[in-house]
């Protein structure tokens, strides 16, 4: 029983230091095994995701050390195996990189399928189709994504969905490919070009990055490098709402403004008041929230890993508001939980139809995937009352020490482990 138990009810207030972007990281770890040169990376999440990755790297011979908590020194140098079946891998979603970036450099991989957040069907098959533009031959046998070529060669693709994984990975599979590949209809969100600049410090030549026509000139070799993972757009995100919901102040710190502009422009118009500095936003929310229509879409658009946060806030705020999930056909899971908090949202195929209640209750509710849970811990600190949160090993995912950062900002949150626990924090919080 690992839980978050939370008093909801007081607005969070203070400063949080936003991490390493998941995204951009698990990418950049798979990255890393291309080199027989040593790569440091900096500001490295220490979350479940990443932690699995580099267990899996481990299982081929990567040698990686932990210099400090963010701080991770890779050599692949003695890689003994192109194959990985770790029991773990199958349940992200990123393991796909490590196929891209074995193919790449030994022309050979045999990985697990992905698995990640149950959020729909999520088929591979534009980085799959990518792959065979190059010159790999792809099948899929025993629950594992075989692919290998004789050799790789640039190559036209074009992308049928702008996809973060299909571009990232094609991008990792042609980087050492003979000749010139061209991505077009790229994904532009900002992880994709932070793995273009880890790739480009490592000796690649890749251009276009953030733009939906991506360049890579294959190159012989990539060496070592040191580098600086950007920070996580939706951790920070998250923090945003959770200021928004609680009616609090709370300065998301060691962030890219210019990320968060999509998430910055629709708390503006719920009536929260932004201000940006260099590396920090300041959310506050004095006024009573209004409502507003979203649409989830692709960078620069807002993001789908932020839906369920803006509507759990929209929940609170006044009139009727329209959230439209246009990336993941099965992501409103969360609705249920809500509606057990008191919640008024209907959901209509790819569309939520939310009317604002003044408040939410506390009520014992389940993440179901890693967003979604985060949502609900803010539903439960917006709430009155008591909420448990349980399965938060899905937000360990991908948010580190969540509910310590939270109770920097003044949140009565706990992560406990037994009945006994919850039975103290209640006592506690009174
Ligand atoms: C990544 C993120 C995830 C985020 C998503 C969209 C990681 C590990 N995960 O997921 O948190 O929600 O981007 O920003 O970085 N699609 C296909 N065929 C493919 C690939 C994708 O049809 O071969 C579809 C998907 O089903 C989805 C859409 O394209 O509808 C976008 O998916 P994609 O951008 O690939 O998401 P992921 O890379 O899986």
């Amino acid at each position: 029983m690992e839980q978050y138990v939370i008093k909801g009810g007081n607005p969070l207030v203070g400063e949080v230091e936003i991490g390493g972007a998941k995204n951009a990281a698990l990418a950049i770890l798979a990255a890393a095994i291309m080199t027989d040169e040593t790569v440091i990376i900096e500001n490295m999440p220490d979350v479940r995701d990443t932690n699995v990755m580099i267990q899996a790297m481990e299982s081929i011979g990567v040698l990686v050390e932990r210099t400090d908590r963010h701080t991770v020194k890779i050599n692949a140098r003695n890689i003994h195996g192109h194959v990985i079946e770790d029991d773990y891998i199958k349940k992200i979603r990123a393991s796909y990189y490590l196929i891209g970036a074995l193919l790449g450099k030994y022309k050979n991989a045999e990985v697990a399928l992905p698995g990640g957040c149950n959020i729909g069907s999520r088929p591979i098959d534009q980085h799959l189709k990518g792959f065979r533009a190059l010159g790999a031959k792809v099948s899929i046998a025993h629950g594992l994504i075989i692919a290998e070529a004789e050799e790789l060669k640039g190559s036209h693709i074009y992308l049928d969905v702008v996809s973060v994984g299909a571009t990232i990975n094609v991008m990792l599979a042609s980087v050492m490919a003979p000749g010139t590949t061209i991505i077009e209809n790229s994904a532009k969100e900002p992880h994709v070009v932070d793995v273009a600049n880890f790739l480009n410090s490592m000796g690649a030549n890749i251009k276009g990055a953030g733009t939906d026509v991506i360049r890579v000139k294959g190159v012989p070799s990539l060496r070592g490098t040191e580098y600086a993972i950007i920070p996580d757009q939706i951790e920070a995100g998250t923090f945003m709402f959770a200021a928004a919901a609680t009616k609090g102040d709370v300065t998301v710190k060691n962030v890219i403004p210019k990320h968060l502009e999509s998430i910055s422009a629709k708390l503006m118009e719920i009536g929260c008041e932004i201000e940006e500095s260099d590396d920090a936003v300041r959310v506050v929310a004095a006024k009573p929230l209004g409502h507003t229509h979203v649409k989830t879409l692709p960078y620069p658009g807002f993001p789908t890993d932020m839906q369920p946060q803006i509507a759990v806030t929209l929940g609170l705020s006044a009139g009727t508001s329209i959230v439209t999930e246009s990336i993941f056909e099965n992501r409103f899971k969360y609705v249920d939980e809500l509606t057990r908090m008191g919640a008024n949202i209907k959901v209509e195929s790819n569309t939520a139809i939310i009317d604002g209640v003044p408040r939410y209750t506390g009520a014992s509710i389940t993440a179901p995937d890693l967003r979604a849970g985060a949502a609900l811990v803010l539903a439960g600190l917006a709430a009155e009352g008591i909420t448990t949160v349980d399965d938060i090993r899905y937000i360990e995912r991908g948010y580190e020490d969540f509910d310590a950062k939270l109770r920097l900002l003044g949140a009565q949150i706990e992560r406990i482990t037994s009945e006994r626990e919850l039975q103290k924090f209640k006592l506690k919080v009174g």
